[in-house]
């Protein structure tokens, strides 16, 4: 049996036998960069991202109790900005440590890009040791190159460098978020971006947007603008604005590392990182894409010519209508609750014929000019869960006639249109009524309890405010 003592021993000489860079407080698997004497130029100073950089000795016990908060605020600013660390205990690092002036451990500073290549602004961080107070400061000092227009000076913002790529974020906010000031610093040179607000309406209808906050990218010159209908997180939307430009070679996230094939799947930093701006991803957009046939349909006839369009898509079972539309994170949905048959396999009486039309030409038109648009579905009476949705909405009386609503899961609302007296389903008074849910006019009800299906286990929190 080993003795107390050689226990020791044994674990000191495993100890001792780890690779040098165990020595240090943060791990290889640490969402905090570990950055040395060598490549503190390339990784912070250069660098068109702010950085917090923590200069610590790892025998120090402050040091040793910020790692967690820390760590923490590293995975929250994932993508955003940099969280890094200097061992000044390493001799390697210490003329460093001396430069930056470091007298005590831990020494927090905050580096923020200036005109000046190569030579950033320098801040001691002097705030709370938490991890939310960390992620406020260096939120607030992540500069912003996102220009804020509106519909008197959009055009002249997008005839400025008319060839060179061009992304408009539409925000209900005024502020300007973390995540898409550390996008425009990525496309820094190559894509200009600017936000607008959704009350700005022409451009709202100039670029068919519906849902807010969206991404709309101008490729440049001529070509048709992309609205962005992913993840509101930065990875996607990083590959979906790689299409016209390769983003700044500069290593700011960490997540781009996840997609390659680096097989470290189980780091904290890349599995847990996500959850920040999913947070905000939540309130953003599960906008569904439209039936992909209909969105290729040929962009030919004139548009007084009767088209032919496709049929809008059916959701057939209880199922297909709550995984579509009444999920609590389901965006717009616009439905056409059928009528009951008055025989197995009767006719679909002319109204409901007529709305079904309707709607399969405004999204056919939408489709064609490659324009946003929620999803527009039929909702047959029989094993539809259309009975229950006309109960829970109080439109049960109407069970033998068509019935057109908009409802929206994620923020709550729905709407009912109004065929007047003499049920008028035609496309002119369908598609005003459509218009005005795109332009976020008239009033909307709000949805009863009970219609949107339970959420999954909520995500945790992320703990640091609006980005
Ligand atoms: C910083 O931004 C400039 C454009 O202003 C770009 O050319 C450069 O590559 C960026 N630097 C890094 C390290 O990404």
């Amino acid at each position: 049996m080993m003795q107390p003592t050689s226990a020791l021993l044994l674990v000191a000489s495993l100890l001792a036998a780890l690779p040098a860079n165990a020595d240090g407080l943060y791990t290889k698997k640490s969402p905090v960069i570990q950055v040395t004497q060598k490549n503190y130029d390339q990784l912070i100073a250069n660098s068109n991202h702010t950085s917090i950089v923590e200069f610590y000795a790892p025998w120090c016990g402050h040091c040793q109790n910020l790692k967690p908060a820390y760590e923490k605020a590293a995975k929250n600013l994932d993508g955003l900005a940099k969280v890094a660390a200097v061992n000044c205990d390493d001799d390697a690092n210490k003329p460093l440590c001396g430069r930056m002036g470091v007298q005590g451990f831990p020494t927090l500073k905050i580096m923020t890009p200036s005109k000046k290549p190569g030579k950033p602004r320098v801040e001691d961080y002097r705030g709370d040791r938490s991890a939310k107070a960390i992620v406020g400061a260096v939120v607030d000092r992540i500069p912003n190159h996102v220009k804020k227009v509106t519909d008197k000076n959009l055009e002249e913002w997008l005839s400025q460098d008319e060839e060179s790529p061009k992304a408009i974020l539409f925000t209900e906010k005024g502020t300007t978020s973390a995540l898409i000031r550390a996008l425009a610093i990525d496309f820094l040179g190559s894509v200009k971006v600017a936000q607008i607000r959704n009350k700005e309406t022409e451009a709202v209808e100039k670029f068919g947007v519906t849902d807010f906050p969206a991404l709309v990218l101008l490729p440049g010159g001529e070509k048709e603008h992309v609205v962005y209908d992913g993840e509101l997180k930065k990875q996607p939307i990083i590959e979906f604005l790689s299409q016209v430009a390769a983003p700044n070679p500069d290593p700011a996230p960490a997540k781009p590392k996840d997609k390659s094939t680096k097989s470290s799947k189980s780091t904290t930093a890349g599995s847990r990182s996500s959850t920040v701006i999913d947070d905000q991803a939540e309130n953003l957009k599960p906008t569904e894409s439209p039936d992909p046939k209909v969105e290729d349909a040929p962009e030919s006839k004139p548009a007084q010519v009767p088209i032919p369009a496709p049929p809008i898509d059916t959701l057939p079972t209880v199922e297909a209508l709550e995984a579509a539309c009444l999920q609590p994170k389901s965006g717009t949905c616009v439905l056409a609750l059928l009528p009951e048959p008055s025989e197995p396999d009767a006719d679909l009486p002319s109204p409901a014929k007529e709305a079904i039309v309707s709607l399969s030409e405004i999204a056919h038109k939408h489709a064609v000019r490659k324009s946003h648009l929620f999803p527009f579905y039929t909702v047959p009476a029989i094993n539809s869960g259309a009975q229950t949705l006309r109960n829970g909405l109080g439109l049960a009386e109407g069970a033998q006639t068509v019935e057109i609503i908009a409802l929206n899961g994620r923020r709550g609302w729905w709407r009912q249109y109004d065929p007047s007296d003499v049920a008028d389903y035609s496309v002119t008074r369908v598609e005003s009524w459509i218009d005005a849910i795109r332009l976020g006019e008239g009033s909307k009800a709000k949805l009863p309890d009970g219609i949107v299906v339970e959420a999954e286990p909520e995500k945790p929190a992320a703990d640091h405010d609006e980005l």
